[in-house]
């Protein structure tokens, strides 16, 4: 008698179940008749153009979203340009990265908001004193986002655009707990270019073609998105979330100053800065000097060739290497652009620049202290536990973490201390250069790199260390410095978009 209710509630509950997904279908399909239709005007070199776009808001993109607020994202299809349609059917999508200073971005508020800020710069600054700039350090230009919105041009070029909202490391749920800490960001990210994918018969815009965009910690995750390109380290989280059983690897990577490698970028810093002064004062020697110490052998275990026959890098050629080929290219482009009487107040202004009449030339150390040090000691895993990337490492209970041995160290005073293997997994499952060095994943062939010259947010050795790291696996990468220019600069906006046509061979 028992065991037949039981047998029958079973079987009633068996068939509300397959009623239920049978009634909604699949949780993830597109809905490809939800939009509404907006009209932009976006500025371009070539004069204004007209984009009429339909606009898909705030659409889950994993079947058991932890919040559906920030896992959702928003769609825009263009359909007609300057008054011709236009078939976006297999256009190139543009996947636009809008974290800042690892926080989330809210998809219910109107994350994509039309003419959002592309690309970071969100007016969140990281938490803690470490990521003010200071003033004054020669810089004939300061942060210069050009203010051109990335999104508006992909549109006007005929280009699809998906802008998902992120867990970030502010998440935080009523009972207190934190839900969005490392390494929800990327989870996040992997499982929206899995739902465009699994879309892709349906959705307009070619999932092969999907090129993602982002600024500093959305540059980092930008790189991190192409660089672990259908990994199967982070499986658990996708199915504990409902993601989309799909691939997650990108055709292309835009990344603008990406701040990223945060394992070793104390090390870079130091190497880097570890002498200039801030705020008038250099920070502590001997603690700049043990982590200063460490980036040679880290450099070393990259094996880096240097493009154009220049060799194995190591920490003594490093330097030479950075001007070569990218300072004084970067130095060359700006100067030549200047008019001769601009130029000869800059040169006269930069003593420290050798000019021959067509190209710079200076050294390493005289370029480090004209950019100066931005960041305190250590500049990422600070000792007081308050930097973004100390807030990025927390968990489900603590806001913020030790994300190295060396501050884990410093601060507990035990000299064998190590962070826990449960961390040390979510370090790697953030940081590019881990899968860049297995080789194993899918990684994106295509890679646009850009940072201004003076940007002190991060060493420039963690820029040319993933170019470097990529260029020698044989990837497209397209790097260049602005010349100058500070954190979060983007200078070349339609090149960028000009360079997605290029590599996709698409045109509208
Ligand atoms: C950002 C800047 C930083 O200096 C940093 O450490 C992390 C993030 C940002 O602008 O996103």
């Amino acid at each position: 008698m028992r065991f037949s209710k039981v047998l029958i509630l079973g079987a009633i509950l068996l068939s509300m179940s397959i009623s239920t997904v049978s009634a909604q279908g699949d949780p993830l399909q597109f809905p490809v008749d939800s939009f509404t239709e907006a009209t932009t005007t976006v500025t371009t070199a070539n004069g204004q153009v007209e984009v009429v776009y339909h606009l898909y808001s705030h659409i889950p993109y994993v079947a058991n979203p932890v919040d559906a607020a920030y896992q959702s994202l928003d769609v825009k299809v263009p359909v007609s340009i300057n008054g011709e349609a236009v078939d976006a059917t297999n256009a190139p999508i543009l996947f636009v990265i809008n974290v800042g200073g690892y926080m989330s971005v809210n998809n219910a508020q109107g994350g994509m908001g039309v003419g959002a800020p592309v690309g970071g710069i969100t007016g969140q600054p990281p938490a803690g004193g470490n990521g003010t700039p200071p003033a004054g350090t020669g810089r004939a230009r300061g942060n210069a986002p050009s203010g051109v919105n990335t999104s508006d041009l992909a549109l006007a070029a005929g280009y699809v655009v998906v802008v998902p909202g992120v867990r970030g490391r502010d998440n935080q749920a009523t009972d207190g707990a934190y839900y969005g800490k490392a390494p929800a960001a990327i989870v996040d990210l992997k499982a929206a270019v899995r739902y465009i994918r699994h879309n892709d018969a349906i959705m307009p815009g070619n999932a092969e073609w999907i090129v993602s965009r982002g600024t500093s910690a959305g540059g980092a995750l930008s790189t991190l998105l192409g660089a672990s390109g259908n990994s199967t380290e982070y499986d658990a989280y996708f199915e504990a979330l409902g993601a989309a059983d799909a691939n997650d690897n990108i055709f292309a990577s835009g990344d603008y100053c990406p701040i990223t490698d945060l394992d070793h970028s104390d090390m870079a810093y130091e190497w880097e800065f570890g002498t200039m002064a801030r705020n008038g004062m250099q920070v502590d020697q001997v603690v700049s000097q043990l982590l200063a110490n460490a980036f040679p052998e880290y450099l070393a275990s990259l094996d880096l060739e240097g493009i154009d026959g220049f060799g194995t890098l190591t920490a003594e050629n490093y330097g030479a290497y950075l001007v070569q080929t990218y300072l004084i290219p970067s130095a060359n482009t700006y100067l030549l652009g200047l008019t001769d009487e601009a130029r000869t107040t800059y040169l006269a202004a930069n003593s420290w620049i050798t000019w021959d009449g067509s190209a710079a030339t200076f050294t390493f150390a005289d370029f480090v202290a004209h950019v100066g040090r931005s960041k305190g000691l250590p500049a990422f895993d600070n000792f007081e536990l308050t930097s973004a990337e100390n807030i990025l490492f927390g968990n489900a209970t603590t806001n913020a973490r030790h994300f190295t041995n060396f501050s884990l160290q410093q601060t507990s005073g035990d000299a064998a201390a190590a962070i826990d293997t449960e961390l040390q997994t979510a370090v790697n499952l953030m940081n590019p250069m881990y899968f860049v060095a297995q080789g194993t994943t899918d990684a994106a062939q295509y890679w646009w790199i850009r940072q201004g010259s003076s940007d002190t947010d991060t060493s420039l050795a963690i820029l040319a260390n993933l170019a470097t790291s990529l260029e020698n696996q044989g990837k497209d990468v397209n790097a260049l410095l602005y010349w100058d220019a500070g954190h979060g600069a983007d200078e070349d906006p339609e090149a960028f978009i000009a360079w997605i046509g290029q590599i996709t061979g698409y045109s509208k």
